[in-house]
């Protein structure tokens, strides 16, 4: 394959190389000196963050899982929901709790409740927001916070702030982590063993950075071991199952029959929570929802107009051919000649990939491991060949676990997901090679491209 980018693409990661070039011993004023000293920790790792457009690129990165907003279906349909609504007013004017509440808000939230199968729901601004509503909000003085140890940025936020003193996190998807956690607590909090307290458990259903399942039926089992008084209860965090798993996309926890087990779960095409003491302790203590304004009607009416689409199962097509796509991924790059060597040599780690025949279930978002640093190197190929694929690094992920993040859409190509899969073999082949010659100095051919054209081309040792 021929890495060829057009300008445009060429130019934005131009640009994001010399935003590399360290700035604070040429800053003079000392507000300003001070704030690049900080980013300049990260200019020295090559790994300072920019901004970049969206261009005409092939989208492996997204969140358009369904491509419901690529492909206009969505737009559509807010269309036509706006026109059943010409007089609707743009700002909500006010706080969920003073001038933001009204019918349709309202007649909303029943119809996502009764998609997922919930006892109520509450629309809030964002799945951020959420999380930290939660966490900052339900847990109370005595209860204690037990999560997985890859739960989302949010949750942490909410937890910052929440009454629980005891928050403990279990290993990733381990069941037997999760036990242990539950008896230790169970041994050390007596209310908690006299039942008078709760544990709360934090999960994600599809886990945003690592691509897998949760087991939740087996989670929710060891937690019912543990505590025969059931005064345990799951928050599930389904940002990325909202839409693309289970039958019309309801979510791991509806499509499992575990809507009575799961106390509160989080979607994130609407930002949608449920149950009823829930919203109520939510509506009154969570400050994340009562010192913001209120979502607005064109805001709601996009929730509703996707909810629709859902429910009426003309998303349905693009969610089984997202599954198509993916286990053509998984075919072309496990089937590909050079797949084992250079896994076998750690040159790349797909752990989903491995065993992903004998999967229940696959998900659309893949962690392609790398060495530290060398996730650059990939994105930098793949983005020269328009692949629009981003690096991700420690804190986001575990130390050690560098990778780039691959997510399927629905309207990618056969051929796209082909020619994506070739390419990853393609570079960790150079990869290989650079290896095995003993001149480890030296940069793949795409990173190459990119520093020749600008000032800052990092040593390769800041790579190992
Ligand atoms: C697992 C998880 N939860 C919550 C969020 C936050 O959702 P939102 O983008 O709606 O704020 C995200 C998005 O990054 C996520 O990946």
């Amino acid at each position: 394959m021929n890495a060829l980018a057009d300008e445009s693409v060429f130019s934005q990661i131009a640009h994001w190389n010399q935003a590399q070039e360290l700035r604070a011993p040429r800053t003079k004023d000392i507000f300003n000196k001070n704030l690049e000293e900080a980013l300049d920790i990260r200019r020295s790792q090559h790994s300072l963050i920019t901004l970049r457009k969206r261009r005409d690129h092939i989208d492996f990165s997204s969140n358009d899982f369904l491509s419901l907003s690529s492909s206009g279906q969505l737009r559509e349909a807010f269309l036509e929901e706006l026109g059943r609504h010409p007089d609707f007013s743009l700002g909500s004017t006010g706080s969920r709790l003073l001038d933001g509440n009204h019918d349709y808000f309202e007649a909303l939230e029943d119809e996502i409740a009764a998609f997922h199968g919930a006892e109520r729901a509450l629309i809030v601004n964002s799945g951020f927001e959420g999380n930290s509503a939660i966490f900052s909000a339900i847990p109370r003085p005595g209860d204690v916070v037990v999560f997985d140890e890859l739960v989302h940025a949010s949750v942490h936020e909410g937890m910052a702030r929440c009454s629980a003193m005891v928050r403990q996190s279990f290993r990733h998807n381990c069941v037997d982590s999760l036990r242990d956690t539950l008896e230790m607590v169970h041994e050390s909090q007596p209310l908690v063993q006299r039942g008078q307290r709760t544990v709360l458990i934090a999960v994600e259903s599809v886990y945003s950075m690592e691509g897998d399942f949760c087991p939740l039926a087996e989670l929710v089992e060891a937690a019912q071991e543990v505590f025969p008084k059931r005064n345990f209860q799951f928050i599930v965090d389904e940002a990325h199952t909202t839409g693309v798993v289970g039958e019309k996309g309801v979510g791991l926890v509806s499509s499992l029959g575990l809507q009575k087990e799961i106390a509160i779960r989080l979607h994130t095409f609407s930002k949608a929570l449920g149950a009823s003491g829930v919203r109520n302790m939510l509506i009154n203590h969570a400050r994340p929802i009562t010192f913001t304004t209120a979502a607005s009607f064109p805001t709601l009416a996009a929730v509703k107009s996707v909810y629709g689409l859902l429910a009426s199962g003309k998303t349905e097509p693009s969610r089984l051919r997202l599954y198509d796509l993916i286990r053509l991924f998984y075919k072309e790059i496990t089937g590909n000649p050079a797949y084992e060597e250079v896994r076998d040599e750690g040159i790349i780690s797909i752990p989903m990939a491995d065993d992903w025949e004998s999967q229940t279930y696959l998900t659309h978002i893949v962690a392609v491991l790398t060495e530290p640093r060398h996730n650059y190197f990939l994105s930098l190929h793949l983005q020269l060949l328009r692949f629009w694929v981003f690096p991700v690094d420690p804190p986001a992920v575990p130390k050690g676990t560098s990778r780039v993040r691959v997510v399927f859409h629905a309207n990618a190509t056969e051929q796209q997901v082909i020619d994506l899969a070739e390419a990853i073999i393609e570079w960790a082949k150079e990869m290989l090679e650079i290896k095995q010659s003993g001149k480890e100095g030296t940069l793949p051919t795409a990173a190459q491209q990119v520093y020749k054209i600008t000032s800052v081309t990092p040593r390769f040792d800041q790579f190992q």
